[in-house]
């Protein structure tokens, strides 16, 4: 009894990026909306439909912009309100909808708010942040950037108190058992949902949902907060959604979503992104699979997204530490390449190195169940900058020509360097460059993303596993509505044959939709299937003309 296709991001394709290193427009050597703007309709034409734009309010910028000045602005370096909307504007007209992060954990420390808390304890704000007058006893446990952060409490000399924070000690975190508190985040989702925004990638979900007390034992996660927030959401404008950050266990998510999808419509699927590397890096499909059944129910009207990298370090840490052992010795064996012992900052095709491996890759996340998400730069193949600090190394800019700055800026200096150097340097790999190679990762990624606009069972339909007796291949069926899809994966550095039987509705017959093959089941019911070495295959059941006539409206 739903109306599916309302549910417009069941089957999005969602694009990621930072303002700050997109592309800069007045050449200060920081990506600005306008910048942005310019590069519509590249995205357009890659077969986006949907933005994520990393936060671009006003911040002292310590952590990528994550420590929030104002919410209710534009950072200076990245153009103005007018320049927001008018960009809001463009997007409208190309079909795009956009997600902004809504990072309410923390403020900056440089936020009004916090400075009027910790100057005055009569201060309306003071209460709108975690104090404690002395040290508390578990002060050094909880560090989310273990190695770097070194406490989750620090004194502050004009409080004469202690804050809590759970990130950086820059970052305080705000109380939200402070009704006042909630009611600032209602406005600050309600200030830019006016603005036309379609929602939100909310930041540290979990750490949002419970507010610690001094020595106290760990608090329950206030899960009522979260459904109060989506019921306003849901206010406030009907098709918005929100899109969780949460790196939490399968049976843990399911409070996330809400029992009946009262909860968040959508989250990342770190335990299927985890396991999925496991997979990549050993051939053993075995643990993706039980990882894509422990996230396989879900309310009807919620959705994973499906991603490989985002702007954070690729996080193992629900690994075991064999299987992550395991990633590391094959995608960064190098200790500089590891961070906060549980993760790898690197981009995807430097770790993947071989483009049949990356291919594989980018198929797997294009066809797994959920929401696409793709991170920019990740479709030209975009290297990292290890010599950058901590996370830094993932963020460089956009190489969109072989131009100084990589035709990212046309200033001396910029926020981070653009990669110059080696094979992934901006002379050898850019946009321009692989917009006129039809063989170019660009393209081929065009072809995939169009290939998954023709396959909406993946986003819509109900999926099964196919045997196919080998460990090291995946094989995917989706249904919906009378048709159906099989993509079928080989993680092996080896070509293999595997036999499978395709139950589905015109399973007899499997139409390849990336070459002119095409297999018909055999007198037992079972197709052969060739697979090159990292190959990949879609095929559609019943062909092309079946599944028009099938599908209904
Ligand atoms: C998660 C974000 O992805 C990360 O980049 C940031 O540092 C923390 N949350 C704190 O906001």
């Amino acid at each position: 009894p739903m109306p599916i296709e309302d549910l417009w991001y069941k089957n999005a394709i969602v694009y990621n990026l930072d303002l700050e290193t997109f592309m800069d427009s007045d050449g200060d050597g920081v990506g600005d909306f306008e910048g942005l703007v310019r590069r519509l309709d590249y995205l357009e034409a890659l077969g986006i439909d949907t933005l994520w734009l990393a936060p671009f309010q006003p911040s002292p910028n310590r952590d990528n912009g994550y420590d929030i000045s104002d919410y209710y602005g534009v950072d200076p370096r990245h153009g103005s309100g007018g320049d927001f909307v008018e960009f809001m504007h463009q997007a409208k007209k190309r079909g795009l909808k956009v997600l902004i992060d809504l990072v309410v954990n923390h403020t900056s420390d440089q936020h009004r708010w916090f400075q009027a808390a910790r100057k005055d304890p009569g201060s309306r704000y003071r209460d709108w942040y975690v104090w404690s007058e002395t040290r508390p006893p578990d002060a050094d446990e909880g560090m989310v950037f273990p190695g770097v952060q070194h406490t989750t409490w620090t004194r502050d000399e004009a409080a004469q108190a202690y804050y809590f924070h759970r990130f950086y000690h820059f970052m305080p975190d705000l109380n939200l058992q402070n009704p006042e508190v909630r009611t600032e985040v209602r406005r600050i989702m309600g200030f830019w949902l006016e603005l036309g925004v379609a929602g939100f990638r909310v930041d540290a979900v979990p750490f949002v949902l419970e507010t610690p007390a001094p020595g106290a034992p760990e608090p329950a996660l206030q899960f009522g907060y979260l459904y109060d927030m989506r019921r306003f959401l849901q206010w406030r404008a009907g098709d918005a959604i929100l899109l969780g950050e949460a790196n939490v266990l399968p049976r843990e998510s399911k409070r996330y979503f809400g029992a009946a999808g009262e909860g968040m419509q959508m989250m990342f699927n770190f335990w299927v992104n985890q396991h999925l590397f496991y997979a990549l890096a050993t051939a053993e499909v075995g643990p993706l699979l039980d990882a894509l059944r422990a996230t396989r129910r879900l309310p009807p009207t919620a959705q994973w997204g499906q991603f490989l990298r985002n702007h954070d370090e690729l996080d193992l840490g629900r690994l075991t530490a064999e299987q992550r052992q395991a990633v590391f010795a094959r995608f960064g064996p190098e200790e500089h390449m590891q961070l906060y012992g549980r993760g790898l900052r690197r981009r995807l095709a430097p770790m993947l190195g071989d483009r049949r491996h990356l291919e594989l890759a980018y198929s797997l996340m294009f066809s797994l169940p959920g929401t696409p998400v793709l991170r920019y730069g990740d479709e030209i193949g975009m290297g990292e900058a290890l010599a950058l600090p901590e996370r830094a190394a993932v963020r460089t800019p956009m190489q969109w020509s072989d131009e100084p700055n990589a035709g990212f800026s046309t200033a001396e200096k910029t926020v981070h360097p653009a990669i110059a150097e080696g094979v992934y340097g901006y002379a050898n790999l850019n946009v321009a460059k692989q917009q006129r190679d039809p063989a170019s990762l660009l393209n081929w990624m065009a072809r995939l993303i169009r290939l998954r606009k023709e396959c909406p069972e993946i986003g819509w339909g109900a999926w099964e596993v196919l045997q196919t007796g080998d460990p090291r291949v995946l094989a995917l069926a989706y249904t919906w509505r009378g048709t159906a899809v099989v993509v079928v994966h080989n993680f092996d550095e080896r070509p293999c044959e595997v036999r499978l039987r395709a139950e589905v509705p015109g399973g007899e017959r499997l139409l390849d939709l990336l070459t002119e093959d095409e297999s018909r089941a055999d007198a037992s019911g079972r197709h052969r299937l060739l697979l090159d070495a990292y190959g990949y295959r879609w095929l559609r059941a019943g062909g092309l003309n079946y599944a028009l006539q099938r599908s209904r409206a």
